[in-house]
This record gives structure tokens, sequence and C-alpha cells, in this order.
């Protein structure tokens, strides 16, 4: 085992890091006061394995897939500063905390730029690590993310994710695509309603499974799209 390989980080090593479990769970409170879907260790722990196995299903290697993981953790810790600029304000928390933990620049590099370029409209993939990460975030859309209590406070992006009952990314390395399957409830939100608000996030998903060498589809209720 090489010295770099001993020092490796991992997405154990960050989960547990306590400033990182502090940052993350005060960055959901700060969501909740202000209305906003959850945004915190849940929301963390999905687009981190979504993103993993996004990479790992299409034959990246393990190292890449681990740091499509550590990515997808901590991709909305800047929430805890402010939603507005979470992106770069996470991006700098990150890289704060991984070189204190002794991760590799090069490797730091690769984690705060798909931290840096997870949203839309000014992120854009920009490593397989960066598409992988874009595609699992914006994958996680359920009923559970609803952090408002009344539905009649709901906006429309808590109907929304109040509406899917099932949110399911299958990748298929062999046709080289992507498909977004969902079950919406139509009776919370219609599918028009859905697209209001994800047209710009799917364009994003296109343009990161393009990264990939992969198409985007989506799937609701059965129906392909
Ligand atoms: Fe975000
Ligand atoms: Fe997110």
């Amino acid at each position: 085992m090489t010295t770099s390989e001993v020092a490796a980080i991992t997405l154990k090593d960050v989960r547990h890091d306590g400033r990182v479990r502090v940052y993350i769970a005060r960055a959901n409170e700060q969501m909740q006061a202000i209305g906003y879907t959850e945004h915190g260790h849940r929301h963390a722990g999905i687009v981190s394995t979504i993103a993993r196995s996004i990479l790992t299903q299409l034959g990246h290697a393990e190292r890449e897939a681990e740091l499509a993981a550590i990515a997808g953790y901590l991709h909305d810790m800047g929430c805890v500063v402010n939603r507005v600029g979470h992106v770069e304000a996470g991006a700098m928390m990150a890289y704060s905390i991984l070189t204190d933990m002794g991760m590799r620049a090069d490797e730091i590099a690769t984690v705060i730029g798909a931290i840096g370029n997870h949203e839309e409209p000014n992120g854009l993939p920009i490593s397989a690590v960066s598409a992988a990460v874009i595609i699992a975030d914006k994958s996680d859309v359920h009923f559970s993310r609803v952090q408002v209590s009344d539905p009649v406070k709901f906006d429309i992006h808590d109907r929304v994710n109040h509406a899917v009952q099932k949110s399911y990314l299958r990748v298929d390395e062999a046709a080289r695509a992507i498909t977004l399957e969902l079950t919406i409830d139509t009776t919370h939100a219609s599918v028009t309603e859905y697209f209001e608000i994800f047209v710009l996030r799917m364009v994003l998903c296109h343009r990161a499974a393009d990264f990939l060498g992969c198409k985007f589809h989506m799937n609701i209720n059965g129906v392909n799209l």
C-alpha cells in the first residue's frame, strides 16, 4: 500500500467528522426555518449513495466513485451560511475541512468543483464526479422531503415533492441510459407543475448524462417522456 492510499479520505471519515455533522444539521435547520424542503443528513446520504452508484454502474474507478460519494454528501453544506450562495460557500467549507483532514489537493479540486457546479443556472458538469452529483441531487424528489406540516402553506416545491410517492434512478450501462422513474400522485400536483419547477434541473441532468456518455430519460407514472 502506498502512502497516498494510506491517507485516502473516505466517505466514512467525512460522515463522522464533527464539523460535517454539525454544519449539515444546522444547514437543514435553516432550510426548515425558511420553509424549504429537507436539506439535511437524509438528503446528503441519498445524494451520496446515488452519485457513487451512478459511477460504479457505469464502470468508473472505485476511487472516483468514492469522491462522488464525498462530494454528494457535502454538496448542500453551504446552506448553513445562506441558501443563496450555498454552492460557493459549501465548496469553500469543504476545501477547508478536507484540507485539514489531509485529502490530496487533486482530489479536493474534484470534490469542490463538483459542489461548486451542482446547481442550475450556473452549474455545469465539469467532471464525471460533478455529473454524478448533479443527477443524484436532482433525483431526490420525494414526499418525505417536505418539512412544512400544514398543507395550506405548501408552495409549489412542497406540492411537487409531496406528490412524488416513489422515485428511482435506473442506470443501464449497456444502453448508456440514465432514467429517472417517478410515481406522482396527481391529486397533489400536476405533471405540468412538476415541469414548471424542474425544467432547468432536467436540462442540467441531460447535460450531465451527456458528459457521462449517456442519454437522460424520464418516466412518470409509467410513461416515457
Ligand atoms: Fe444545492
Ligand atoms: Fe441538494
